[in-house]
């Protein structure tokens, strides 16, 4: 049994320690920014209750075996305060993040030997702070290695896919080309039907093909016809499907903007790559929020 520390319980944290506080498998204590008496996760396999450790301030916190970040990649700075106690006697980090800047984020706080990136893909939203809907089967990709494989065995026996890839750099970059289409149903506030018009449809794989070409100058290598995998896979998606970025835009939420497309514009200067699409939909998105 693990001393498990899941800072940001929200929809993927909740999710994530739901599972694994099941049954007392580790002992799990979640790090909050206001009181929780219980996860309530609605998950494919049924209602799911757990009832774990909750502390609210950093203050409480003592060293624990293993600490899983779950917040959005915008709130790093306020995760890394309970990192210090937490992870104080070396404890690995899993940041729980979309993005392919997992180890950056989390760099000026703890040295990079214990930080482990993990690729999420986990369809779950919060109705409110204590209840989560799970809409379908949670996977966890990481790279295989020592630290991979010991937090793939703490998911041992529950319905949380956890596995490990020779090429997790690959991995986050491609559901980053899946991601960072979705700002234009943020722009549009339409959701995914809106997808099957041919305009935006070309559009889609303009951006996802900027994305492709800066992932590739990082080391990432794809698929053919990714692009086009990806329009399909929004146009076969219910029509009304609404992606996490355009529900945060609608709700008047911070959107992981820079994590999604920024990141594509910053590193295709680094590399000489332009990314017209991307750089227009960061400019607008931002110009929206701040205008709102
Ligand atoms: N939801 C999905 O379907 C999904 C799927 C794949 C990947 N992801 C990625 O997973 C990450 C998490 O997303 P999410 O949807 O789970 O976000 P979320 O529902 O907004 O949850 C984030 C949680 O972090 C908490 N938090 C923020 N700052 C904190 C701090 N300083 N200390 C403690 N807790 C803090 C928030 O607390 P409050 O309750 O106070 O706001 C909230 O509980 C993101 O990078 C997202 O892109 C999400």
């Amino acid at each position: 049994m693990a001393r498990i520390a899941l800072v940001g319980p929200g929809a993927v944290g909740g999710v994530i320690a739901a599972w694994l506080g099941q049954a007392g498998r580790h002992q799990v204590t979640v790090c909050a920014r206001r009181p929780i008496d219980a996860l309530h996760v609605e998950t494919p396999q049924g209602p799911l209750v757990a009832r774990p450790a909750v502390l609210t301030a950093p203050e409480q916190a003592g060293p624990v075996d293993w600490v899983l970040v779950a917040t959005k990649a915008y709130d790093a700075a306020g995760a890394a305060v309970w990192l210090q106690r937490l992870a104080a006697r070396g404890a690995p980090v899993a940041i729980l993040q979309n993005g392919v800047e997992h180890r950056e984020r989390f760099a000026p706080y703890l040295p990079a030997g214990q930080l482990v990136p993990v690729m999420v893909d986990c369809p779950a939203e919060r109705t409110d702070p204590t209840h989560i809907r799970q809409r379908g089967t949670a996977k966890l990709v990481v790279q295989d290695d020592a630290h991979g494989r010991e937090l793939v065995a703490l998911f041992a026996g529950t319905p949380v896919e956890a596995s490990v890839t020779p090429d997790l750099k690959s991995a986050v970059w491609r559901k980053l080309c899946l991601n960072s289409s979705g700002v234009i149903n943020a722009l549009i506030l339409q959701p995914t039907a809106a997808l099957h018009d041919e305009q935006l449809g070309d559009l889609l794989k303009a951006m996802v093909e900027e994305c492709m070409a800066v992932g590739r100058a990082e080391g990432a290598v794809f698929e053919a016809g990714l692009a086009e995998k990806i329009l399909q896979m929004n146009r076969h998606a219910p029509p009304d499907s609404v992606n996490s970025i355009q529900a945060d835009r609608s709700a008047g939420r911070p959107m992981e903007i820079d994590a999604r497309n920024g990141v594509i514009v910053r590193l295709g200067r680094k590399h000489g790559i332009p990314t017209p699409h991307n750089q227009m939909a960061v400019a607008l998105l931002a110009a929206m929020a701040r205008g709102k």
